[in-house]
C-alpha cells in the first residue's frame, strides 16, 4: 500500500489525480485579478474560495422560497429535507452517523457552546488539558469555562526545534485521573504541523477523558475518520473547504444526549437538534452538502464516502508536491526563516516564514499588492506565536489548497525572493 504524505495508507491501488486546470475552472472568483495581474490566493488557511456548485445550492435554496423548520407545508419540508442532506454529507465527510451530527453560526461558537455545556460536568481539583499549538478558538473558550468551573489548565507544549511536533511527553506529565478534557488541534494553522490524533485520543481515553478535536484547519487537506480515531468531539468550518460561513460539529451519541446544553424553552429534546440553537442558516447547510459533494467529485468509489477518502488521496498527494516546491525554494534564501516542518511529511502546505529585515505585514501588504493574497499576524494562533516568540509581530503565512498550481508557488517564490 502506498504511504500517503500526511500519514496513513493508500487503500485504493490508483490514485485518483488532481487535475488544477479542470479543478480552477470550477472555482469562479479564481479568475479575479489585481492590477492586471492574476490574484493568487494563497489564503487558504484563512478560508477558501467557494465551489460554482455551492453558490448555486445556496441561492437556489433562496430562490425556490425557503422557510423555517416544522410548518405543514412544502417549503418547510423542502428544510427539513436541506438538514438532513446536510447532516448526511457531514456523517460521510467524517465517518460517522448523521445524528452525531451537529452545525452551528463557527467553529468558535460551537467551541463556546460545548464548552460552557461540559463544565456544568467539571468540579474543583478536576483538571483539563490544552495545546500551545492550538488557534486561540480552542483554548480561551476553554479556559474561561476552566476559569468559570474552578478547574485547573493544563498545557501540552510543542518542540520548535522538532517541526513544531506536539511533545507528548509534556501530554503524558499533564494526564491524571482527574483530568476531564484533552483539546487539541489536528493541524496548526499557522505552522501545519499535523498531530497524532489518535495517539493522543488513546493517551486521554486511558484516565478517562474526553476528547476534543480541531480539525478546522486539517479539513481542506486530509481524510479524517471519527470512528478509527475513536475521538469523543470534533469540529471543522465549511468555509475552509470550498463551502460556507457554517461550523459543523461530531459529538458521539450518547455524549450528546447526555450533556445538558444550554437552550430555549421549548427546545428539541432530541439530539443532535437541542444543540442547534435559534434558527440555522439554511442556504448555508445546503451549501454545506454541495462543498461535500464537491469534494467527493474529486474521488472515485461506489459510496460517498469512499469516494471521500479517494478525494483525499488524490489532494493530499498532489498538495505534497506544491509543499515540495514551496520548500525546496524557500531553503535557497537565506534571509528567510521557515517555522515547522521542512518537508511535506506530518505538515499541512501552509507555511509560517519570517522575512529578516521587513515584518510580516509590510511583506504580506507588498504581496497583496503584486496580487499574492497571504497573511501576517498571529492568525488567532495565540499561544504559538508566544511559543515562537513571534507575538509581537507575528509572522507571514503562506498557504496552498488543490486549486493553487506550482506556477504560483514558482510566482509566489520569486516575489519573496525579490523582497529578501
Ligand atoms: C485551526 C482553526 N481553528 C479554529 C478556527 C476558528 O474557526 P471559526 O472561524 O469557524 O470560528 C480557525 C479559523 O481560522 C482555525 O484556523
Amino acid at each position: 500500500m502506498e504511504k500517503l504524505p500526511f500519514g496513513g495508507t493508500s487503500v485504493y491501488a490508483q490514485v485518483v489525480k488532481i487535475d488544477a486546470t479542470s479543478v480552477r475552472s470550477g472555482f469562479p472568483s479564481l479568475t479575479r485579478s489585481v492590477d492586471g495581474r492574476a490574484a493568487a490566493y494563497l489564503d487558504g488557511p484563512g478560508g477558501t474560495q467557494v465551489h460554482a456548485s455551492v453558490i448555486d445550492a445556496m441561492a437556489g435554496f433562496m430562490a425556490r422560497g425557503g422557510s423555517n423548520l416544522g410548518g405543514p407545508f412544502a417549503t418547510s419540508h423542502e428544510t427539513g429535507a436541506v438538514v438532513a442532506d446536510a447532516r448526511a454529507a457531514l456523517a460521510d465527510l467524517f465517518g460517522a452517523r448523521p445524528h452525531e451530527i451537529v452545525f452551528g453560526q463557527n467553529m468558535t461558537s460551537l467551541t463556546f457552546s460545548l464548552s460552557r455545556a461540559l463544565s456544568r460536568t467539571w468540579s474543583v481539583g478536576d483538571n483539563i488539558v490544552l495545546t500551545k499549538l492550538d488557534h486561540d478558538a480552542n483554548v480561551s473558550p476553554w479556559m474561561q469555562a476552566a476559569d468559570a468551573a474552578g478547574v485547573a489548565v493544563r498545557f501540552v507544549d510543542f518542540d520548535p526545534e522538532r517541526g513544531c511536533d506536539l511533545d507528548l511527553d509534556t501530554l503524558d506529565a499533564a494526564l491524571d485521573d482527574r483530568t476531564r478534557l484533552v483539546a487539541f488541534t489536528y493541524a496548526s494553522n499557522a505552522v501545519g504541523t499535523v498531530t497524532p490524533v489518535d495517539e493522543i485520543v488513546e493517551r486521554a481515553h486511558s484516565v478517562g477523558a474526553l476528547t476534543y478535536v480541531d480539525a478546522v484547519h486539517y479539513a481542506p487537506h486530509g481524510r479524517i475518520d471519527v470512528t478509527a480515531s475513536d475521538t469523543d468531539f470534533l469540529v471543522v468550518s465549511a468555509y475552509k473547504w470550498f463551502g460556507p460561513h457554517t461550523g459543523c460539529m461530531y459529538g458521539k451519541e450518547d455524549l450528546l444526549s447526555a450533556i445538558e446544553p444550554y437552550k430555549l424553552r421549548p427546545a428539541p429534546e432530541t439530539s443532535p437538534d437541542r444543540w442547534e440553537t435559534g434558527t440555522q442558516s439554511f442556504e448555508s447547510l445546503a451549501g454545506v452538502t454541495a462543498a461535500v459533494n464537491y469534494l467527493a467529485s474529486l474521488g472515485s468509489g461506489a459510496t460517498r464516502r469512499e469516494r471521500i477518502i479517494s478525494a483525499y488521496e488524490a489532494i493530499s498527494v498532489y498538495e505534497a508536491e506544491l509543499a515540495e516546491r514551496f520548500l525546496s525554494g524557500i531553503a535557497t534564501m537565506p534571509r528567510v526563516t521557515l517555522l515547522g516542518h521542512t518537508t511535506p511529511t506530518s505538515r499541512t502546505p501552509t507555511f509560517a516564514i519570517d522575512i529578516e529585515g521587513i515584518t510580516p505585514d509590510d511583506v504580506a501588504t507588498r504581496l497583496g499588492d503584486l496580487g499574492c493574497f497571504v497573511w501576517a499576524g498571529n492568525y488567532y494562533a495565540y499561544e504559538v506565536m508566544q511559543r515562537l516568540d513571534r507575538s509581537e509581530d507575528g509572522l507571514v503565512r503562506v498557504g496552498f489548497v488543490h486549486y493553487n498550481t506550482i506556477a504560483e508557488i514558482d510566482r509566489v517564490l520569486a516575489e519573496i525572493e525579490a523582497l529578501s
